[in-house]
């Protein structure tokens, strides 16, 4: 298969990328390095630098028989997406717009969107089906929320779309400097310079946490149909794990003692309190499961942050 994957230098598309890679496909990466890491494209890969949020980045994508993109850039903090909403929507939005009337024009057929947990804003019960109504709380969600019916549209046109409704996706590679996106990553950080841990919001907060590499099965399970029977899919574990228990496990695979520092601070209005994912529709169309539990996960994670930080030094 010929796939063009965007966001291809940031943290799961960078997995995405090299699972293709591995199994024989051929990749083009579409990325602007905003968060994304030079070092993630593999070498002797074709990567072309655009940015999706400029009007006319379509004249600059590249020609050929492409079967399939891997949507997956975007601006994704919703902190940020509060301070620019403007630059979120066409980050976020627009480009999905566009990118996907190309795709028609092109006559490439299928489309897999990098949606996320929070089209869902603030739900009352979990887990969480695909089929709740969903009110995002942040702009960033909004603008997902917007893709996946813009997505919706191409799809009466032709484009075979499937949105993948990711949600807490952890992982080896995660961007540990940044500190306004990804629960794990963030508070992974201040564990490995060994300082307290800020935590924003209730402790008792939840999430579902997914493993990367169970996320990019998904991928990949999804890429091999033509179509989906369904166009809009949760990845998530399927269980809610507390800010609580998940520091616990991040002690666990420090090593560290349960006292290990921790400040608790106020939260942001836009958080969601909790919400995990009702996975079955994903198990039954998809035929996935995730494989990793939080702790063996975190473990991966904390070897890798153990040993990228290391050779920082
Ligand atoms: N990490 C999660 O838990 C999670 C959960 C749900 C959804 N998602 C979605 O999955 C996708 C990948 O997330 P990630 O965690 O790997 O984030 P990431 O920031 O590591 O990756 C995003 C990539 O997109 C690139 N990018 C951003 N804006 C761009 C633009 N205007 N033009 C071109 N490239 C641009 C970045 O440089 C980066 O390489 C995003 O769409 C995100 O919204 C992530």
């Amino acid at each position: 298969m010929k796939v063009i994957v965007t966001g291809g230098a940031g943290f799961i598309g960078s997995h995405l990328v090299r699972r293709l890679l591995s199994l024989g496909h051929e990749v083009v990466i579409i990325d602007n390095f905003s968060s994304g890491k030079r070092g993630n494209v593999p070498l002797g890969i074709d990567c072309i630098e655009i940015d999706l949020s400029i009007a006319d980045f379509t004249t600059q994508l590249p020609h050929g028989n492409y079967d399939a993109v891997c949507h997956l850039a975007a601006q994704s903090a919703g902190a940020l997406s509060a301070e620019k909403p403007l630059y979120d929507l066409q980050a976020n939005a627009i480009s999905t717009l566009l990118l996907s009337r190309w795709c028609l024009d092109q006559g490439i057929s299928r489309f897999l969107y990098a949606s996320s947990m929070v089209t869902y804003g603030n739900v009352d019960n979990s887990p969480v089906s695909e089929d709740v109504l969903c009110v995002p709380r942040s702009y960033y969600g909004v603008s997902k929320l917007t893709s996946e019916h813009l997505l919706r549209l191409a799809g009466v046109d032709g484009l075979n779309v499937t949105s993948l409704r990711m949600f807490s996706v952890y992982g080896p590679g995660q961007d540990l400097g940044n500190v306004k996106q990804g629960m794990v990553s963030i508070f992974l950080s201040y564990m490995l310079r060994g300082v307290e841990v800020p935590v924003t919001g209730s402790l008792e907060r939840f999430r579902d946490f997914v493993y990367v590499e169970d996320v990019v099965d998904a991928w990949m399970k999804a890429l091999s149909l033509s179509r989906t029977p369904r166009e809009v899919y949760n990845l998530g574990s399927g269980y809610g794990t507390t800010v609580r228990d998940l520091l616990s496990s991040l002690m666990r695979a420090f090593s560290f003692s349960s006292d290990y520092p921790i400040c608790e601070l106020e939260g942001n209005t836009s958080d969601q309190f909790g919400l995990y994912a009702d996975i079955s529709n994903t198990t039954m169309d998809l035929e996935w499961e995730p494989q990793t539990s939080l702790d063996d996960g975190l473990r991966l994670m904390v070897d890798w942050a153990q040993t990228h930080y290391s050779k920082q030094d």
